[in-house]
């Protein structure tokens, strides 16, 4: 939501305490209230709720931030959050721990059918499908921050600041309770903690320098998502080198450190979606970019074994090597190390002399124009947009829409249960003359 208000008086609100009406949930973990013109995200809140909120960031334009600090009123759907380091100051990683789990799924709902709304101009209804363990204990991969002091936590919302934890409720057993988070790690800046299926933990501890600022940032404040990323100078890992995951009756070994979707249930419920989407036919030639390490790619080798061919594209080299490991033994397959790009994408089709579905898996900024446009002017019958963002995936997918294509078919997934991150599965056809 970003509306802009010209009349609205310049005023500051930071840390005043305002009593509102909480409205509908918005994207990004908050809700919308209104106060004297302009709007506030409230954290910690839910729709209908009447609410003392203490305002956290104002930039003195249309809107600010704030946290809710006292229920006047309560919603049916609150409940006491089960994590005692997720209030108004606290972790920023979890943003629904008051809700009711099946409510947090509905307003996931929501957020989803605004953005297609207000993007894409389409009318979407999705039932946002739970994953098991649907509350806490299931996320297998967790980053955690060092404090100054080398005690391990996760930061407070849109800030550097550290919370020092003993353990993370949502976290997989061997993650969550990390025996990581019993030590100190000094001289470093994150470490990563990850479980695979058979329990095996790795823990790769990263040290990072500032990154050297453009030019035009020298000087300026970073905040929020705006701030630059930290620049890799050092890994070090202790535990396996690798952790083995299962999927779609296939094998994958994935370098720790590396990307694997996080929920346990995750990559089988993927994979299923992409199956059931594209359809696969013996002899396809199919393309899976930002193919990681494999996943998609592997599952689709099956479907197409006969004549067809998939081609992933990942840029990551060292998973694109776990990948080549996966993929051994189905020559028809193969995942290469490249940026996806409109020319890249164009190239692969053409070392495969054309391509009937494409499948994708974006990281959170989506796809973009020229990508869509890419993949769509190869005619394939079906593309599979797995994406992570439902606002990206929303702006694509209006992209497609202007140039003739339509959703068949939206899916949605409870991957990341206390937070507002919701995983979906689109799948766009050629619309019908
Ligand atoms: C959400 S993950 C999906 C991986 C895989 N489909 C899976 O489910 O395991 C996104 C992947 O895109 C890769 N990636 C990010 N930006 C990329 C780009 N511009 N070109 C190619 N790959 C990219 C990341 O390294 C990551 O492996």
């Amino acid at each position: 939501m970003s509306e802009h208000h010209t009349d609205v008086p310049t005023v500051n609100w930071l840390g005043s305490r305002l009593s509102v009406q909480v409205g509908p949930v918005a994207h990004g973990g908050h809700c919308v209230a209104r106060h004297e013109g302009r709007v506030i995200f409230v954290r910690h809140a839910l729709p209908g709720e009447r609410a003392v909120v203490e305002v956290t960031e104002d930039n003195s334009g249309s809107f600010c931030r704030a946290d809710a600090v006292e229920i006047l009123e309560a919603a049916p759907e609150r409940v006491t959050a089960p994590c005692s380091y997720a209030h108004p100051g606290g972790c920023g990683g979890c943003d629904f721990q008051h809700v009711a789990i099946e409510a947090q799924r509905t307003l996931k709902a929501q957020v989803i059918a605004e953005q297609f709304q207000r993007l894409a101009g389409i009318e979407v209804s999705v039932d946002v499908q739970p994953l098991e363990p649907s509350g806490l204990g299931w996320r297998r991969r967790i980053r955690y921050a060092v404090a100054a002091d080398g005690t391990l936590g996760l930061r407070v919302h849109r800030s550097h600041e550290v919370l020092p934890i003993s353990a993370c409720p949502i976290g997989a057993p061997g993650v969550g309770d990390a025996t990581a988070l019993s030590r100190r790690w000094p001289g470093q800046d994150e470490v990563e903690v990850s479980v695979d299926d058979a329990g095996e933990v790795a823990t790769v501890a990263y040290r990072t320098a500032p990154e050297r600022p453009r030019a035009g940032q020298r000087g300026s404040r970073q905040r929020g998502r705006g701030r630059s990323r930290p620049v890799l100078v050092e890994t070090s890992v202790q535990g396996p080198g690798s952790l083995g995951y299962t999927a779609g009756g296939r094998s994958f070994e994935v370098t720790a450190g590396g990307f694997w979707q996080t929920h346990p249930a995750a990559a089988q419920a993927f994979t299923d979606a992409v199956l059931a989407g594209v359809q696969p036919r013996a002899g396809d030639r199919v393309l899976d970019l930002y193919a990681g390490a494999g996943l998609f790619t592997a599952v689709l080798a099956d479907a197409v074994s006969g004549g067809g061919r998939v081609l992933g594209l990942e840029a990551d080299r060292a998973a694109v090597a776990d990948a080549h490991r996966n993929l051994a033994g189905t020559e028809w397959v193969s995942v290469q190390a490249a940026g996806v790009t409109a020319e890249s994408v164009a190239a692969a089709a053409d070392s495969l002399g054309g391509v009937e579905a494409v499948v994708l898996d974006p990281p959170r900024t989506g796809a973009g124009r020229a990508v869509i446009e890419a993949i769509l002017a190869l005619q394939p019958r079906v593309v599979c947009y797995v994406a992570c963002d439902p606002a990206a995936l929303a702006r694509d997918v209006a992209t497609a829409r202007q140039l003739g294509w339509e959703m068949a078919e939206l899916k949605a997934f409870d991957a990341f249960p206390m937070t507002h991150h919701v995983e979906c599965v689109a799948t766009l056809r050629p619309a019908a003359p």
